[in-house]
């Protein structure tokens, strides 16, 4: 089954309001012809996503949260819910970034709790997993990334999963400039896609977009992309100049 290639922007701790809706802007202008061809995300911090939403209204550049609570409200001093998410125009939040659940003490149970809350308020999930240099070096990837996704997909359905986006982001890769071979994130991704069929079955396993992220650039997209289980991106540091993302977009096949 052909996947739509989903190439989505993480904007990380970056850009004020102005600045963050100058670049979409500049974004929707690059990939408008683009539409339908490949699905594009840009995920702004939580100040700019109303802004960033209106200003790409109609357009085919969709808006995702880099974070949320579990909760829909409450005495949770600093938090945001997925409903405000959706209010504010966003239609996918991003859940289980290594930065999260290194520098924000997040688990995968935790992350769990997330994708229930995003679901309820009609988002959609884009789940991060990946293992650590030392990891790598230990062995331990395949058994690290099974690991997390299984306790984030834990008691989902296959109904639910059907419309999950995972992405691999090996946390050694990330902004570091240090690439995964393509043969190092296709294993990876392949490994997944295998975890996808034990869980829900062959058919909802092959329409699941599995993203690479970690220092993907212009430079090194179309080889990543064109890699058959790695079905688009989730780019940081290149993310933040329209005309880089662009470019990334534009190497996913199908653009
Ligand atoms: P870089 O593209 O800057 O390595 O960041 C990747 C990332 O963390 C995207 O979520």
């Amino acid at each position: 089954m052909a996947r739509r290639s989903f190439v989505a922007g993480n904007w990380k701790m970056h850009k004020t309001v102005g600045e963050a809706t100058a670049i979409a802007r500049e974004l929707r202008g690059l990939v408008s012809q683009l539409r339908d061809r490949v699905e594009i995300a840009i995920a702004p911090p939580f100040t700019a996503l109303h802004a960033v939403a209106k200003a790409l209204e109609d357009s085919n550049v969709a808006v995702a949260a880099q974070n949320c609570h579990a909760e829909v409200q409450g005495a949770f001093t600093g938090e945001v819910s997925a409903p405000m998410c959706a209010e504010a125009g966003c239609r996918y939040v991003i859940l289980g970034h290594s930065e999260r659940r290194q520098l924000f003490g997040e688990t995968d149970v935790g992350v769990n709790s997330k994708v229930k809350a995003v679901l309820a308020a009609k988002l959609l999930p884009i789940i991060c997993v990946g293992e650590t240099l030392a990891e790598r070096e230990a062995g331990k990837t395949l058994e690290i990334v099974s690991a997390q996704v299984r306790g984030c997909l834990n008691g989902f359905s296959a109904e639910q999963g059907k419309s999950f986006v995972l992405a691999y982001e090996p946390v050694w890769a990330i902004g570091t400039g240090k690439t995964a071979t393509s043969k190092q994130a296709q294993e990876v991704h392949a490994h997944i896609r295998g975890l996808l069929t034990a869980q829900w079955g062959e058919g909802v396993a092959q329409a699941v977009r599995i993203q690479y992220g970690g220092s993907v650039k212009p430079e090194n997209a179309q080889e990543l992309l064109s890699q058959p289980d790695i079905d688009g991106a989730l780019v940081g540091g290149a993310s933040l100049k329209a005309a880089d993302f662009a470019a990334i977009v534009k190497a996913a096949p199908g653009a």
